[in-house]
C-alpha cells in the first residue's frame, strides 16, 4: 500500500488483451463480522499464455496467506503494489488459494461488502469485488462460484441455487459461468414475500422479495412485477429463466437503481417498496421498469456478458430498450414513447452537448463509474430502436435469436453484436457503427419545396457539432420516419422510414393533390435535434391532426417553447398557442395521459437550452417568470375548461397504480397545476386535506410549496411520515424542487441541518442536492450560492462515497450557458474542489472534464 494518490492513468479500449488464464471455478468461504470479515477464495487456475498472474486488489483489503497447489510462494516471487497482487505462476492448472480480512462497518461508498442497517450486502459492478478479494476482477473472466456464508445472522444469500442453508451457515451453488461483477451476498434479519413462476418449458422457480421486517405489505407490487416480467421475456424474445430461485432484495443505502447480480437482483428499496400512501403513480411505473430491466439483464448482461468496460452499452442499450418495451407493452406506448424522449432531452442531449459528452462507447477513462451515463443508457437504446427501424421487426427478431445462440456464455463486443445483425439481415451496418463511436447529437435540418402541382421534395442536411477529443464527424445512417397530412387533417401519405446516409440528401413524393404538412421524425425515428421552419398555425395544426401521437406532442411542445422563448424576450402569450391548448382540452376522445403530457410546459432547463441554442444567454430569473406567466396565462384563458377536467378526472374508489387510472391521476394534476396559478392554492390545500394517496399527497404538496403556502402542510405531512424513510426523502426533495427559486439556497441550508438529513445515506442526499440541482432559477443564483452549495457538499461526500459525489457534479455540466459573472462563480467552486487535498479518481475526473469546457 505504497500509494496513497488513486491511479489516473486512463484506461484505454485499444489496449485490451485478453487474460493469460483460464478461470474454472470460484470458491469463497465468508465468515461475516461487521469489523472483521474473513475471506477464503480458492481459484482454479490453468495457464493458457505467458506472463504473470495478475489480480486487482483493493486498499482495504488486509491479505493475510497466498498459496498455490498448497505451498507459500516465497516472497519474491510474488508482489503487492497500488491495487494489483502480481505472482510468477506455474505452467498448466493451479490452485490458488488466499486469505484475507476487510472491514464493511468502515466501508462508506456503497461498494464491495458494506452494511445497510445491520445488513450485509455486495455491490460489484463494476469493480466492487476487488474490495472483497483478491481477483481478475475483469469481465471477460468468468467461472462458476461456489460460496459458503458463516454468519449468526437468519438470512444468507448468494447467487445461484441453495445446497445447504442450516443455523449459522449457508452454501450456494451457481452453475452458470459469470464474472466477479455479477457476485452478490446478502446476510440480515429479512423477510420475504414470495411467489413462484412456471417458465414455457415447465420448471417451478421459487420467487423472493426481501425486505427489512415490516416492510412485507409494501413489497407486494415488485412482486407482481417481477412475474410479469418473466412472462414477458418469454413471449416477446423467447428468454427463459434459469435458476431454481429469483432472489430480489431491497436495500436502504445503495448508489444507483438497482444491480442485476445472477439470481439475487439487489435493489434500491425506492425501487421496491411501494403502498398507495407512501409511493406515488411514477413510483410504481419506474418499479415495474426497473424489476423487469434487471429480471432481462439474466440473458442481456449475463449469460452474454460484457468483454470489457468500453462494452457497457452491449448490455446496458439493450436492456434500457428491451424493459422500455416492456413498459410500452404492460401499459401505453404512446406515453412511453414521450416520456423516454423527455428523459432523454433532459439527461442525454445536455451530457452530449456539453463538456461531458462521449460516444455510446466511450474509447477511454479514468473511472469506469463515471461511465454509467445517459448516454451508454438511453442513448444506447436509442442505438437499438433505429437498429430495429432499419433492418424491420422480422429482421430484429432473426438477429436477437442468433444473437443469443452464437454468444451465449460469450463476453461479447459491440463488433459481434454487429455483425449478428449484418449476419441475420444482409445489410452492412459499417456506416452505422459510427453511432457506437462518434459521441454529439446531429442536428438534422429539413427544407420543404413544393413544386405547385403535385411533387413535394424534403431536402435533408445533417451535421453534428464537434466534442471533447472529436471534431470531424462524417455523417451517420439516420432513419427519418415521416408522414404526410393533407390541408383537411387527412394522412395523404403514411409513415415512412427515410434513410438518410449523406451529409445532404432529398428525397420526393409525387402524385400529391394539394400541399401536405410533414409530420417528422415521428416516433422520435432518431435521437437527432430537427430543425425545420415550420409557423405556429403549422404546429398547431400537427398538434390537432397528426395520427403519430409522438409528432403531435412534439408539435405542442415546440409551441409552447417557441412562446416561452418569445415571451423571455418580451413578448406576450401567443394567441395561437392559447387557443392551440384550448383545442386540445376540448378532444373528448384523447387519452388523459397523453392531455396532461401536452398540458405539462418545458421545464425551465429546456428553455434556457432553446435561448442558448439560438446563441442568446439564458437568464434562469426571466426564463421563470416567463413560465409563471404562461401558465397563469393558460389558467385565466381557460379556466372553466380546467375546472371541469380536475372535477372530471378524479378517480373514485380504492387507490389502483394502473396505467389508467394513473393517466387520469396525471391529467387532473397538470390541471391542478395551472389552476394553482389563479386559486391562490385553494383547490391544491382541499386536495391536500382530501388525498388518500401519495400521488396526490405530494402533488398537492407541491402546489402549495410553489405558492408559499405549504407551512401548515409541510408539518403534517413530516409528522404522518417521519418514520418511512422513503416518503422523508419526498419532503426534502419537494420542498427544494418547488421552492421559490429566491428561497431556494435558504432552504437548502436549513434542510441541511435538519436532525433527519443523514447525509452518508445516498437517497437522503440525492433527495436534497437533486431537489436544489433541479430547482433551475434556484441552483443558477446569480450570486453564486447555489454553486457554493453543491460544491461544499460534492468535497463532503468525496471522502465518505465517491460514487455519489461524482454523480451529482453533473449538476455543473452546463455552466459555460450563463453569464460571465454566473460562470465567474461556477469555475470557483469548480476549482476549489479541483484544489481539494485526497479527491477522488471519481470526482477529480469528473470536475477535470467539467473545468475543461472554458
Ligand atoms: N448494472 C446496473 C443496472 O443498470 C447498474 C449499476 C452499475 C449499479 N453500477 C452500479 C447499480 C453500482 C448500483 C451500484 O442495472
Ligand atoms: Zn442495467
Amino acid at each position: 500500500m505504497n500509494e496513497s494518490r488513486p491511479s489516473q492513468t486512463p484506461t484505454v479500449l485499444s489496449d485490451y488483451r485478453p487474460y493469460p488464464f483460464l478461470l474454472h471455478r470460484t470458491r469463497l468461504a465468508f465468515d461475516l463480522d461487521p469489523k472483521a470479515t474473513k475471506i477464503r477464495a480458492e481459484l482454479e487456475f490453468e495457464r493458457r499464455d505467458n506472463g504473470s498472474l495478475v489480480l486487482d486488489i483493493g486498499q482495504g483489503v488486509d491479505l493475510r496467506s497466498l498459496s498455490i497447489d498448497g505451498a507459500q510462494p516465497d516472497a519474491s516471487q510474488w508482489r503487492r503494489e497500488g491495487e494489483t497482487l502480481t505472482i510468477d505462476a506455474p505452467n498448466g492448472a493451479f490452485t490458488l488459494i488466499t486469505e484475507c480480512v476487510i472491514d464493511p462497518s468502515a466501508n462508506t461508498a456503497c461498494e464491495g461488502l458494506y452494511l445497510s442497517n445491520g445488513m450485509f450486502c455486495t455491490q460489484c459492478e463494476a469493480e466492487g469485488f476487488r474490495h472483497i478479494t483478491p481477483y481478475p476482477d475483469r469481465p471477460d473472466v468468468m467461472a462458476p462460484f461456489e460460496v459458503t456464508i458463516r454468519s449468526d445472522l437468519p438470512v444468507l444469500l448468494s447467487n445461484g441455487n441453495p445446497v445447504t442453508q442450516a443455523e449459522g451457515h449457508a452454501v450456494w451453488n451457481d452453475p452458470w459461468p459469470k464474472p466477479a461483477y455479477l457476485f452478490a451476498l446478502v446476510a440480515g434479519d429479512l423477510r420475504a414475500v414470495s411467489g413462484d413462476f412456471t417458465t414455457q418449458s415447465g420448471k417451478q422457480v421459487d420467487l423472493n422479495i426481501w425486505v427489512r421486517p415490516g416492510d412485507e405489505p409494501r413489497a407486494g407490487y415488485a412482486l407482481e412485477s417481477l412475474i410479469r416480467s418473466m412472462k414477458w421475456d418469454e413471449d416477446v424474445y423467447g428468454r427463459e429463466y434459469d435458476l431454481d430461485v429469483f432472489n430480489i432484495v431491497a436495500v436502504d443505502d445503495f448508489n444507483m437503481g438497482a444491480m442485476e447480480n445472477k439470481g439475487l437482483n439487489i435493489f434500491n428499496s425506492k425501487l421496491v417498496l411501494a403502498s398507495p400512501e407512501t409511493a406515488t403513480d411514477a413510483d410504481y411505473e419506474r418499479i415495474e421498469g426497473v424489476i423487469g430491466h434487471e429480471y432481462f439483464h439474466n440473458w442481456t448482461g449475463n449469460r452474454i456478458t460484457c468483454r470489457d468496460w468500453f462494452q457497457l452499452c452491449l448490455k446496458e442499450g439493450l436492456t434500457v430498450f428491451r424493459d422500455q418495451q416492456f413498459t410500452s407493452d404492460m401499459r401505453s406506448p404512446a406515453v412511453k414513447r414521450i416520456e423516454d424522449v423527455l428523459a432523454l432531452r433532459s439527461r442525454q442531449f445536455r451530457e452530449d452537448q456539453g463538456p461531458l459528452a462521449h460516444p455510446v462507447r466511450p474509447e477511454s477513462y479514468i473511472e469506469i463509474n463515471n461511465f454509467y451515463t445517459a448516454t451508454v443508457y438511453e442513448k444506447g437504446a436509442e442505438l437499438i430502436g433505429m437498429l430495429k427501424r432499419l433492418v424491420g421487426d422480422d429482421g430484429y427478431r432473426k438477429a436477437l435469436n442468433l444473437y443469443f445462440d452464437r454468444h451465449d456464455g460469450d463476453a461479447a463486443t459491440i463488433e459481434d453484436w454487429l455483425t449478428v445483425f449484418e449476419d441475420a439481415t444482409g445489410r452492412d451496418l459499417t456506416q452505422f457503427k459510427r453511432w457506437y463511436t462518434d459521441a454529439g447529437t446531429p442536428v438534422l435540418t429539413m427544407q420543404e419545396d413544393w413544386d405547385g402541382t403535385g411533387r413535394l421534395t424534403l431536402r435533408f442536411s445533417q451535421q453534428t457539432p464537434p466534442t471533447p477529443g472529436q471534431t470531424d464527424k462524417p455523417p451517420r445512417v439516420i432513419p427519418i420516419a415521416v408522414g404526410l397530412i393533407s390541408p383537411n387533417g387527412d394522412e395523404v401519405v403514411p409513415t415512412t422510414v427515410l434513410e438518410m446516409t449523406a451529409a445532404e440528401q432529398e428525397f420526393t413524393f409525387d402524385g400529391l393533390a394539394t400541399r401536405p404538412v410533414v409530420s417528422a421524425l415521428r416516433g422520435f425515428s432518431a435521437p437527432v435535434v430537427l430543425k425545420r421552419n415550420l409557423d405556429a398555425s403549422g404546429r398547431a395544426f400537427l398538434l390537432a391532426h397528426d395520427t403519430d401521437s409522438f409528432a403531435r406532442w412534439e408539435a405542442g411542445r415546440q409551441l409552447a417553447r417557441d412562446t416561452l422563448v418569445a415571451m423571455v424576450a418580451g413578448a406576450e402569450p401567443d394567441r395561437e398557442y392559447l387557443g392551440a391548448v384550448g383545442q386540445l382540452l376540448a378532444d373528448g376522445a384523447a387519452d388523459p395521459a397523453f392531455l396532461a403530457l401536452c398540458l405539462r410546459l418545458p421545464p425551465e432547463e429546456e428553455i434556457a437550452v432553446a435561448i442558448a441554442d439560438a446563441d442568446d444567454i439564458p437568464d434562469p430569473d426571466a426564463i421563470h417568470a416567463a413560465r409563471e406567466k404562461l401558465a397563469t396565462q393558460i389558467a385565466t384563458t381557460h379556466e372553466d375548461t380546467l375546472r371541469a377536467i380536475y372535477r372530471e378526472n378524479a378517480v373514485a374508489g380504492t387507490y389502483r397504480p394502473d396505467a389508467e387510472s394513473a393517466g387520469k391521476r396525471s391529467l387532473r394534476l397538470a390541471a391542478l397545476d395551472l389552476l394553482n396559478r389563479v386559486d391562490g392554492g385553494k383547490a391544491a390545500q382541499d386536495l391536500y386535506r382530501s388525498a388518500d394517496n401519495m400521488t396526490e399527497r405530494s402533488a398537492a404538496l407541491s402546489r402549495l410549496i410553489a405558492v408559499g403556502q405549504a407551512d401548515e402542510a409541510l408539518t403534517s405531512f413530516y409528522k404522518d411520515f417521519k418514520d418511512v424513510r422513503l416518503v422523508v426523502d419526498k419532503w426534502f426533495m419537494l420542498q427544494l424542487a418547488f421552492a421559490r427559486p429566491e428561497d431556494a439556497v435558504a432552504v437548502a441550508r436549513d434542510l441541511a441541518a435538519h436532525p433527519d438529513f443523514d447525509w452518508k445515506n445516498p437517497n437522503r442526499f440525492r433527495a436534497l442536492i437533486g431537489g436544489l440541482t433541479e430547482n433551475h432559477a434556484g441552483f443558477h443564483a446569480a450570486d453564486g450560492s447555489g454553486y457554493d452549495f453543491l460544491a461544499e457538499w460534492l468535497l463532503r461526500m468525496d471522502s465518505v462515497n465517491p460514487q455519489i459525489a461524482a454523480r451529482m457534479s453533473s449538476a455543473f455540466e452546463s455552466w459555460t450557458r450563463y453569464d460571465n459573472l454566473r460562470q465567474e462563480r461556477a469555475k470557483a467552486a469548480l476549482d476549489r474542489i479541483l484544489d481539494a487535498p485526497d479527491l477522488s479518481r471519481n470526482l477529480s475526473e469528473m470536475v477535470t472534464r467539467l473545468r475543461e469546457a472554458a
